[in-house]
């Protein structure tokens, strides 16, 4: 099982569905609205989690209304939680509009992720420790980077999901071991990515692709569902190939984009993440349609 530390935001999602986004200045009636926590951080943790990592969560919440429930999303998935700090203020908050054809847009308000400026001894450890480091861009880029730095120097794997996209110094670039990208990231850090090791592009429903180190490529295609909300799919989809990296690969992708598909047939970022069971079992479905 590999062992995993995320260092990352956690968001509680405010969600709303709509037929149709109303143009600016236009007020349209919602179907729909529910809060489900998120981030990406803490929605990458739940999903390595499920699908089979060791997982340990480094990140803040604030000491609001919205705390309880987005340490317990966490625990509940069995994601270690003791590197978790609350701190005063408000947690991160994520404002997200799903329209009928199932597609997002999303505003963040980083709040407590804002306040991960340092990691602490114990962070420090849990990543000299762990197999791999998986971070995103919802905390500030310097604790990314202290984070990276430590992990290369202990011989833990760098994974970084550079969402959402940003400039980023060559330093961090420089500690990178693999980068997952959707299609507009991968044009946008074209240069950037070409000296990162391995490189995984999502392709959405067309699946996803990978380049190796010595420039040799790998496809999986999409796989077939009916989808609902593509919210945290690319979470997911960045999660399980974490928990799955160590097996190579091809098992990595076929894993990655099987519950990345999964997580687009329901409503919400957490909410949608599917368990190891149903990802085997999808993926042994569709090994039996091929
Ligand atoms: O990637 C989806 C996530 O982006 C949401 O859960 C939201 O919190 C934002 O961070």
């Amino acid at each position: 099982m590999a062992r995993i530390v995320v260092v990352g935001s956690i968001n509680m999602d405010v969600v709303t569905t709509v037929g149709r986004r109303p143009e600016p200045g236009e007020t349209v009636n919602g179907e729909g609205f529910s809060l489900v926590p998120g981030g990406k951080g803490s929605n990458q943790a739940i999903a390595a989690r499920q699908a089979g990592g060791e997982v340990d969560f480094v990140g803040a919440v604030g000491d609001d209304m919205f705390a309880t429930a987005l340490r317990e999303v966490l625990s509940d998935a069995g994601v270690g939680v003791s590197r978790l700090r609350e701190v005063r203020g408000a947690s991160g908050v994520a404002a997200i509009v799903v329209d009928g054809g199932g597609e997002n847009s999303i505003i963040v308000v980083g709040g407590a992720n804002s306040t991960m400026t340092e990691l602490e001894a114990a962070d420090l450890d849990a990543i000299a420790a762990a197999d791999v480091l998986m971070c995103q861009l919802e905390i500030p880029e310097r604790t990314v980077l202290a984070a990276a730095r430590h992990a290369r120097a202990h011989g833990t794997t760098v994974l970084l999901n550079p969402s959402p996209v940003r400039e980023l110094s060559p330093e961090l670039w420089a500690e990178i071991d693999v980068a997952v990208v959707n299609e507009g990231e991968s044009e946008q850090l074209e240069s950037e990515l070409a000296a990162v090791p391995h490189v995984i592009v999502t392709l959405g429903a067309a699946g996803a692709k990978y380049r190796s180190p010595h420039g040799s490529t790998l496809s999986h295609p999409g796989v077939r569902v009916e989808v609902v909300d593509t919210t945290g799919a690319g979470d997911t989809f960045t999660g399980a190939l974490a928990a799955q990296w160590h097996r190579g690969p091809e098992v990595a992708l076929a894993w990655a984009c099987t519950a990345g598909a999964l997580a687009t047939t329901k409503l919400g970022a957490s909410a949608s993440i599917p368990r190891q069971i149903e990802i085997e079992q999808l993926l042994s479905d569709n090994l039996e349609l091929s």
